[in-house]
Protein backbone atom coordinates (compact mmCIF):
# COMPACT_ATOMS: atom_id res chain seq x y z
CA UNK A 1 0.00 0.00 0.00
CA UNK A 2 1.19 3.75 -0.37
CA UNK A 3 0.65 6.06 1.89
CA UNK A 4 -1.06 8.17 -1.02
CA UNK A 5 -4.10 5.80 -1.29
CA UNK A 6 -4.67 6.37 2.41
CA UNK A 7 -4.68 9.60 2.11
CA UNK A 8 -6.88 9.76 -0.85
CA UNK A 9 -9.30 7.68 1.23
CA UNK A 10 -9.24 10.70 4.07
CA UNK A 11 -9.50 13.29 1.66
CA UNK A 12 -12.81 11.92 0.28
CA UNK A 13 -14.20 11.88 4.12
CA UNK A 14 -13.01 15.11 4.87
CA UNK A 15 -15.94 16.16 6.51
CA UNK A 16 -16.25 12.73 9.03
CA UNK A 17 -14.12 10.13 10.23
CA UNK A 18 -12.61 6.64 8.82
CA UNK A 19 -12.02 3.99 11.37
CA UNK A 20 -9.02 1.96 11.41
CA UNK A 21 -11.14 -1.32 10.64
CA UNK A 22 -12.35 0.49 8.03
CA UNK A 23 -9.15 1.82 6.72
CA UNK A 24 -7.71 -1.66 6.97
CA UNK A 25 -10.39 -3.28 5.09
CA UNK A 26 -10.20 -1.10 1.78
CA UNK A 27 -6.71 -1.04 1.87
CA UNK A 28 -6.00 -4.69 2.51
CA UNK A 29 -3.30 -4.10 5.54
CA UNK A 30 -3.36 -4.07 9.28
CA UNK A 31 -4.73 -1.97 11.36
CA UNK A 32 -1.16 -1.17 12.94
CA UNK A 33 0.13 -0.70 9.22
CA UNK A 34 -2.47 2.21 8.87
CA UNK A 35 -1.43 3.49 12.18
CA UNK A 36 2.14 3.49 10.92
CA UNK A 37 0.91 5.83 7.60
CA UNK A 38 -0.43 7.97 9.52
CA UNK A 39 1.97 8.57 11.68
CA UNK A 40 4.58 9.21 8.60
CA UNK A 41 2.05 11.73 7.32
CA UNK A 42 1.99 13.69 10.67
CA UNK A 43 5.79 13.68 10.03
CA UNK A 44 5.34 15.19 6.99
CA UNK A 45 2.87 18.10 8.19
CA UNK A 46 -0.41 16.52 7.65
CA UNK A 47 -2.93 17.76 10.73
CA UNK A 48 -4.52 14.41 11.34
CA UNK A 49 -7.35 13.55 13.86
CA UNK A 50 -7.24 10.32 15.78
CA UNK A 51 -10.23 9.74 18.21
CA UNK A 52 -10.84 6.26 19.90
CA UNK A 53 -13.73 4.74 18.33
CA UNK A 54 -14.22 7.12 15.89
CA UNK A 55 -10.86 6.70 13.55
CA UNK A 56 -9.30 9.37 11.78
CA UNK A 57 -9.69 12.69 9.97
CA UNK A 58 -7.62 14.87 7.93
CA UNK A 59 -8.01 18.17 9.40
CA UNK A 60 -4.95 20.26 7.57
CA UNK A 61 -2.83 19.86 4.31
CA UNK A 62 0.75 21.18 4.47
CA UNK A 63 1.97 23.70 1.96
CA UNK A 64 4.98 21.84 0.97
CA UNK A 65 5.67 20.70 -2.09
CA UNK A 66 4.71 16.76 -1.92
CA UNK A 67 4.18 14.41 -5.31
CA UNK A 68 0.84 13.50 -3.67
CA UNK A 69 -0.36 17.62 -2.85
CA UNK A 70 1.06 18.59 -6.19
CA UNK A 71 -0.98 15.97 -8.17
CA UNK A 72 -4.08 16.49 -6.01
CA UNK A 73 -6.55 18.51 -8.77
CA UNK A 74 -3.52 19.26 -10.82
CA UNK A 75 -5.82 19.70 -14.01
CA UNK A 76 -3.25 18.71 -16.27
CA UNK A 77 -2.38 15.68 -18.87
CA UNK A 78 1.29 15.87 -18.78
CA UNK A 79 2.88 18.58 -16.48
CA UNK A 80 3.51 17.17 -12.58
CA UNK A 81 1.98 14.35 -12.64
CA UNK A 82 5.00 12.71 -12.34
CA UNK A 83 6.52 14.48 -9.18
CA UNK A 84 10.10 13.99 -7.89
CA UNK A 85 10.49 16.22 -4.60
CA UNK A 86 13.36 17.00 -2.61
CA UNK A 87 13.49 18.53 0.88
CA UNK A 88 17.02 19.67 0.12
CA UNK A 89 19.47 19.37 -3.61
CA UNK A 90 21.84 21.30 -5.03
CA UNK A 91 19.68 22.61 -7.99
CA UNK A 92 16.67 21.00 -9.44
CA UNK A 93 17.91 21.26 -13.11
CA UNK A 94 21.06 19.06 -11.78
CA UNK A 95 18.22 16.17 -10.69
CA UNK A 96 15.84 17.01 -13.74
CA UNK A 97 19.01 16.49 -16.14
CA UNK A 98 19.99 13.32 -14.44
CA UNK A 99 16.28 12.15 -14.49
CA UNK A 100 16.08 13.54 -18.33
CA UNK A 101 19.28 11.64 -19.31
CA UNK A 102 17.85 8.57 -17.92
CA UNK A 103 14.81 8.69 -19.66
CA UNK A 104 12.02 10.18 -17.16
CA UNK A 105 9.29 10.87 -19.29
CA UNK A 106 8.16 14.21 -20.75
CA UNK A 107 6.60 16.34 -17.93
CA UNK A 108 8.05 14.83 -15.28
CA UNK A 109 8.63 18.08 -12.29
CA UNK A 110 11.29 18.18 -10.17
CA UNK A 111 10.76 20.58 -6.84
CA UNK A 112 12.67 21.19 -4.22
CA UNK A 113 12.26 23.07 -0.44
CA UNK A 114 15.26 24.10 -0.91
CA UNK A 115 18.83 24.11 -3.03
CA UNK A 116 22.51 24.53 -2.35
CA UNK A 117 23.50 25.41 -5.34
CA UNK A 118 20.78 27.09 -6.85
CA UNK A 119 21.73 28.75 -10.06
CA UNK A 120 20.70 31.33 -12.28
CA UNK A 121 21.38 32.75 -16.14
CA UNK A 122 25.31 34.23 -16.78
CA UNK A 123 26.18 32.24 -13.88
CA UNK A 124 25.19 33.96 -10.83
CA UNK A 125 23.42 32.13 -7.96
CA UNK A 126 19.77 31.69 -7.48
CA UNK A 127 19.28 32.02 -3.40
CA UNK A 128 16.51 31.02 -1.73
CA UNK A 129 15.21 30.51 2.09
CA UNK A 130 13.82 26.49 2.56
CA UNK A 131 10.11 25.93 2.29
CA UNK A 132 9.16 29.20 1.32
CA UNK A 133 9.68 29.63 -2.63
CA UNK A 134 9.33 27.58 -5.96
CA UNK A 135 12.10 25.91 -7.02
CA UNK A 136 11.53 23.64 -9.77
CA UNK A 137 12.68 22.30 -13.27
CA UNK A 138 10.58 20.57 -15.71
CA UNK A 139 11.37 17.49 -18.16
CA UNK A 140 10.33 18.57 -21.53
CA UNK A 141 10.77 16.53 -25.05
CA UNK A 142 9.35 18.58 -27.98
CA UNK A 143 10.14 17.75 -31.78
CA UNK A 144 11.94 21.26 -32.33
CA UNK A 145 15.09 22.47 -33.71
CA UNK A 146 17.78 24.08 -31.74
CA UNK A 147 16.67 27.70 -32.94
CA UNK A 148 13.25 27.47 -31.64
CA UNK A 149 14.54 27.29 -27.93
CA UNK A 150 14.19 31.25 -27.56
CA UNK A 151 10.97 31.07 -28.48
CA UNK A 152 10.54 27.95 -25.45
CA UNK A 153 12.03 30.86 -23.27
CA UNK A 154 9.58 33.07 -24.37
CA UNK A 155 6.53 30.93 -24.03
CA UNK A 156 7.41 30.21 -20.64
CA UNK A 157 7.80 33.84 -19.81
CA UNK A 158 4.44 34.21 -21.02
CA UNK A 159 2.74 31.26 -19.33
CA UNK A 160 4.46 32.33 -15.93
CA UNK A 161 3.36 36.17 -16.14
CA UNK A 162 -0.30 34.76 -16.76
CA UNK A 163 -0.16 32.40 -14.14
CA UNK A 164 1.43 34.86 -11.30
CA UNK A 165 -1.12 37.18 -12.78
CA UNK A 166 -4.07 35.14 -12.46
CA UNK A 167 -3.66 33.62 -9.02
CA UNK A 168 -2.31 36.72 -7.48
CA UNK A 169 -3.98 39.57 -9.17
CA UNK A 170 -0.87 41.18 -9.39
CA UNK A 171 0.72 43.24 -12.75
CA UNK A 172 3.50 40.70 -13.73
CA UNK A 173 5.05 41.68 -17.12
CA UNK A 174 8.08 40.13 -18.73
CA UNK A 175 11.95 41.51 -18.89
CA UNK A 176 13.29 40.65 -21.86
CA UNK A 177 13.96 37.62 -22.49
CA UNK A 178 12.43 35.77 -19.18
CA UNK A 179 12.46 37.40 -15.83
CA UNK A 180 9.32 38.67 -14.63
CA UNK A 181 9.18 41.54 -12.57
CA UNK A 182 6.26 42.96 -10.66
CA UNK A 183 6.51 46.87 -9.90
CA UNK A 184 9.58 47.49 -10.93
CA UNK A 185 10.89 43.89 -8.88
CA UNK A 186 11.72 40.76 -10.01
CA UNK A 187 9.73 37.95 -8.62
CA UNK A 188 10.91 34.89 -11.16
CA UNK A 189 13.68 33.50 -13.34
CA UNK A 190 13.73 31.08 -15.88
CA UNK A 191 17.16 29.08 -16.70
CA UNK A 192 16.66 26.96 -19.35
CA UNK A 193 19.20 24.03 -20.20
CA UNK A 194 18.90 21.14 -22.84
CA UNK A 195 20.99 18.62 -24.35
CA UNK A 196 20.45 18.12 -28.13
CA UNK A 197 21.64 15.60 -30.70
CA UNK A 198 22.71 17.06 -34.41
CA UNK A 199 20.17 20.42 -34.24
CA UNK A 200 17.19 18.40 -32.85
CA UNK A 201 16.26 19.10 -29.23
CA UNK A 202 16.85 15.55 -26.72
CA UNK A 203 15.36 17.11 -23.96
CA UNK A 204 14.96 20.29 -22.51
CA UNK A 205 14.66 21.16 -18.89
CA UNK A 206 13.35 24.22 -17.76
CA UNK A 207 14.12 25.72 -14.52
CA UNK A 208 12.18 28.01 -12.46
CA UNK A 209 12.32 30.28 -9.40
CA UNK A 210 9.71 32.29 -7.95
CA UNK A 211 9.91 33.83 -4.49
CA UNK A 212 6.87 32.81 -3.31
CA UNK A 213 7.31 34.46 0.67
CA UNK A 214 10.33 35.34 0.83
CA UNK A 215 13.24 37.27 -1.55
CA UNK A 216 16.77 37.58 -1.74
CA UNK A 217 18.13 40.98 -0.67
CA UNK A 218 18.79 42.52 -4.52
CA UNK A 219 21.03 45.14 -5.52
CA UNK A 220 19.10 49.03 -5.99
CA UNK A 221 19.75 47.75 -9.91
CA UNK A 222 18.49 44.49 -9.59
CA UNK A 223 15.70 44.72 -7.04
CA UNK A 224 14.02 41.62 -5.73
CA UNK A 225 10.47 41.15 -3.81
CA UNK A 226 8.34 38.05 -3.36
CA UNK A 227 4.55 37.80 -4.01
CA UNK A 228 3.77 37.59 -0.36
CA UNK A 229 5.93 41.21 0.18
CA UNK A 230 3.67 42.74 -2.92
CA UNK A 231 0.19 41.37 -1.49
CA UNK A 232 0.87 42.15 2.52
CA UNK A 233 -0.24 38.26 3.00
CA UNK A 234 1.74 35.11 3.42
CA UNK A 235 0.88 33.04 -0.19
CA UNK A 236 0.28 29.48 -0.45
CA UNK A 237 2.39 27.76 -3.03
CA UNK A 238 0.40 24.86 -3.74
CA UNK A 239 -2.57 26.37 -5.92
CA UNK A 240 0.25 28.76 -7.13
CA UNK A 241 2.40 25.17 -8.77
CA UNK A 242 -0.54 23.88 -9.69
CA UNK A 243 -2.00 27.30 -11.71
CA UNK A 244 1.63 27.62 -13.11
CA UNK A 245 1.80 23.76 -14.45
CA UNK A 246 -1.88 24.20 -16.01
CA UNK A 247 -0.59 27.65 -17.75
CA UNK A 248 2.62 26.12 -19.12
CA UNK A 249 0.95 22.98 -20.19
CA UNK A 250 -1.50 24.76 -22.16
CA UNK A 251 0.77 27.23 -24.02
CA UNK A 252 3.26 24.18 -24.66
CA UNK A 253 0.78 22.09 -26.34
CA UNK A 254 -0.94 24.84 -27.88
CA UNK A 255 2.07 25.41 -29.55
CA UNK A 256 3.01 21.79 -30.31
CA UNK A 257 0.23 22.27 -32.23
CA UNK A 258 0.15 25.30 -34.25
CA UNK A 259 3.28 27.18 -33.76
CA UNK A 260 4.08 29.86 -31.04
CA UNK A 261 1.31 32.23 -32.98
CA UNK A 262 -0.27 32.72 -29.60
CA UNK A 263 2.92 33.67 -27.80
CA UNK A 264 3.86 36.52 -30.12
CA UNK A 265 0.12 37.87 -29.86
CA UNK A 266 0.69 37.81 -26.11
CA UNK A 267 4.05 38.80 -25.62
CA UNK A 268 3.54 43.11 -26.10
CA UNK A 269 0.73 42.63 -23.65
CA UNK A 270 2.57 41.45 -21.09
CA UNK A 271 6.17 43.05 -21.73
CA UNK A 272 7.60 45.70 -19.54
CA UNK A 273 9.06 47.04 -22.33
CA UNK A 274 6.53 48.34 -24.79
CA UNK A 275 6.88 49.29 -28.33
CA UNK A 276 8.69 52.96 -28.21
CA UNK A 277 10.31 52.52 -24.76
CA UNK A 278 13.83 53.75 -24.20
CA UNK A 279 16.05 51.15 -23.37
CA UNK A 280 19.30 51.33 -21.61
CA UNK A 281 21.67 47.96 -22.88
CA UNK A 282 24.82 46.31 -22.16
CA UNK A 283 26.01 44.18 -25.03
CA UNK A 284 28.28 40.95 -24.45
CA UNK A 285 31.70 41.97 -23.59
CA UNK A 286 30.30 45.18 -21.68
CA UNK A 287 29.75 47.83 -23.85
CA UNK A 288 26.58 50.14 -22.83
CA UNK A 289 24.35 51.38 -25.99
CA UNK A 290 21.08 52.97 -25.35
CA UNK A 291 18.10 51.99 -28.21
CA UNK A 292 14.07 52.19 -29.04
CA UNK A 293 12.39 49.05 -28.11
CA UNK A 294 10.60 47.92 -31.34
CA UNK A 295 9.28 44.34 -30.14
CA UNK A 296 10.54 40.97 -31.12
CA UNK A 297 10.77 39.32 -34.23
CA UNK A 298 9.18 35.91 -34.76
CA UNK A 299 12.27 34.17 -33.58
CA UNK A 300 11.90 36.03 -30.42
CA UNK A 301 15.18 38.17 -30.71
CA UNK A 302 14.78 42.14 -29.11
CA UNK A 303 14.04 44.31 -32.17
CA UNK A 304 15.93 47.86 -30.59
CA UNK A 305 16.04 51.00 -32.86
CA UNK A 306 19.62 52.94 -32.32
CA UNK A 307 20.30 56.28 -32.80
CA UNK A 308 21.46 56.07 -35.91
CA UNK A 309 17.32 55.07 -36.88
CA UNK A 310 19.00 51.57 -37.86
CA UNK A 311 16.97 48.88 -36.08
CA UNK A 312 18.91 45.88 -35.24
CA UNK A 313 18.33 42.72 -33.87
CA UNK A 314 20.01 40.52 -30.86
CA UNK A 315 19.56 37.40 -29.37
CA UNK A 316 19.28 36.80 -25.85
CA UNK A 317 22.94 35.93 -25.38
CA UNK A 318 24.10 38.96 -27.00
CA UNK A 319 22.67 41.57 -25.04
CA UNK A 320 21.29 42.28 -21.89
CA UNK A 321 18.61 45.34 -20.55
CA UNK A 322 20.31 47.12 -18.02
CA UNK A 323 17.39 50.00 -17.95
CA UNK A 324 14.08 50.88 -19.10
CA UNK A 325 13.10 54.43 -19.79
CA UNK A 326 9.09 54.85 -20.71
C1 LIG B 1 17.61 33.64 -13.56
O1 LIG B 1 16.78 34.54 -13.39
O2 LIG B 1 18.80 33.90 -13.66
C2 LIG B 1 17.13 32.22 -13.61
C3 LIG B 1 16.91 31.64 -12.24
C4 LIG B 1 16.38 30.22 -12.27
C5 LIG B 1 16.28 29.63 -10.87
C6 LIG B 1 15.63 28.27 -10.86
S1 LIG B 1 15.26 27.72 -9.24
C7 LIG B 1 14.89 26.13 -9.82
C8 LIG B 1 15.92 25.81 -10.89
N1 LIG B 1 17.11 25.27 -10.28
C9 LIG B 1 18.16 26.08 -10.41
O3 LIG B 1 19.30 25.84 -9.96
N2 LIG B 1 17.82 27.16 -11.10
C10 LIG B 1 16.42 27.14 -11.48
Amino acid sequence: MKTGELLNLLREEKRGYLSGEDLSNQLGVSRTAIWKHIHQLEESGYRIAAVPHLGYRLLEVPDLLLPDEIRSGLKTRLLGQRAVCFKETTSTNDRALELAASGAPEGTLVAAENQTQGRGRYQRSWLSKPNANLLFSLILRPPWTFEQIPMITLLLAVAMTRALHTQTGLPARIKWPNDILIQGAKVCGILTEMRTQADQINFLVCGIGVNVNTAPGGTLKNKAASLSSLLGKPVARLPLLQRILEEIEAAYMAARESGFGSVLEQWPRLSLTPLGTTLGLEIQGGEKIEGTAMGIDETGALLVRMETGITRRFSSGEIQIQSIKV
